[in-house]
């Protein structure tokens, strides 16, 4: 199959960008499935429900949260009506909504896609997401009940991120890390096939600080001060995510490619 996995959208650049390029992606690149994470598509701090439905119907088959994921009230129910959008699995026990989902991909396909959201420096205590994972994974085995498996890892360290992907090795066509906002240069295929990124980067406008106009982050960290509310930059974004190719007997990657198109980044990617 052939996979795209975009990161964080943020604010209306990001929506943008998606509604303009994933249509033709989609095409050109003859995508059996594509999992968008939507977590700061509204304002930059969560995602509304008209939100999720422009990125879904620009073509995304799921969308992932994170701790933003109910930052945008309506969402704790506009989520219990959309199934194609999940929340991280160890959000708290009372969340709505659900942290994995087995997708039909067409011809018969099968793709799970799960989230789950990190521990280090993150500012609330979520649950234990080792287990949540490994419970997921288990009762799917990749190659037999799911044609392919879509990690998304939500989390601040690059080490905890590191680490969930040799966890999930093996089990998994792509884990593949959100949160942090900056494309990481470390798309590979581990040793047990999954491909792996440690964060996909966001689908943002990249003259900012991680999406937002950079002029209050840099006077909070320069003078200590908060003068004014964060704002998401609003220049035009690059689209950021993870291509995989994957063997549908086994579910694991064959190959994997980086994809930055449009804004400010070098470009990378053509499936
Ligand atoms: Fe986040
Ligand atoms: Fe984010």
């Amino acid at each position: 199959m052939r996979l795209l996995f975009l990161g964080d959208v943020m604010g209306r650049s990001g929506r943008a960008a998606i509604s303009d390029r994933l249509p033709g992606l989609r095409r050109d690149w003859a995508l059996d499935f594509v999992c968008v994470n939507a977590e700061n598509a509204t304002s930059g701090v969560g995602v509304s429900g008209a939100h999720a439905r422009t990125l879904l119907d620009a073509g995304a088959d799921c969308l992932t949260l994170g701790d933003h994921a109910f930052d945008q009230k309506d969402m704790l129910k506009s989520i219990g009506a959309e199934p194609r959008i999940l929340r991280p699995l160890n959000f708290a026990k009372s969340a709505p909504g659900k942290g994995f989902r087995l997708f039909d991909a067409g011809n018969g396909k099968k793709v799970l896609v799960l989230q789950a959201l990190g521990q280090v420096f993150m500012k609330k205590p979520f649950a234990d997401p080792w287990a949540a994972v490994d419970q997921v994974l288990k009762a799917h085995p990749c190659g037999k009940l799911a044609n392919a498996i879509i990690v998304d890892f939500h989390a601040e360290a690059t080490s905890e991120k590191m680490a969930m992907g040799h966890w999930c090795d093996g089990r998994a066509s792509l884990v593949v890390g959100t949160h942090t906002h900056v494309p990481t240069a470390d798309t590979m295929i581990l040793q047990g096939g999954t491909a792996y990124q440690t964060d996909a980067g966001m689908c943002g406008d990249y003259n900012s600080v991680i999406g937002m106009e950079k002029a209050e982050p840099m006077r909070r960290f320069v003078t200590g001060m908060v003068k004014d509310r964060f704002a998401p930059a609003r220049a035009e974004a690059t689209l950021c995510g993870t291509f995989v190719e994957t063997d549908d007997r086994t579910g694991l990657a064959t190959r994997v490619m980086p994809v930055r198109i449009g804004g400010s980044l070098a470009e990378s990617g053509a499936a």
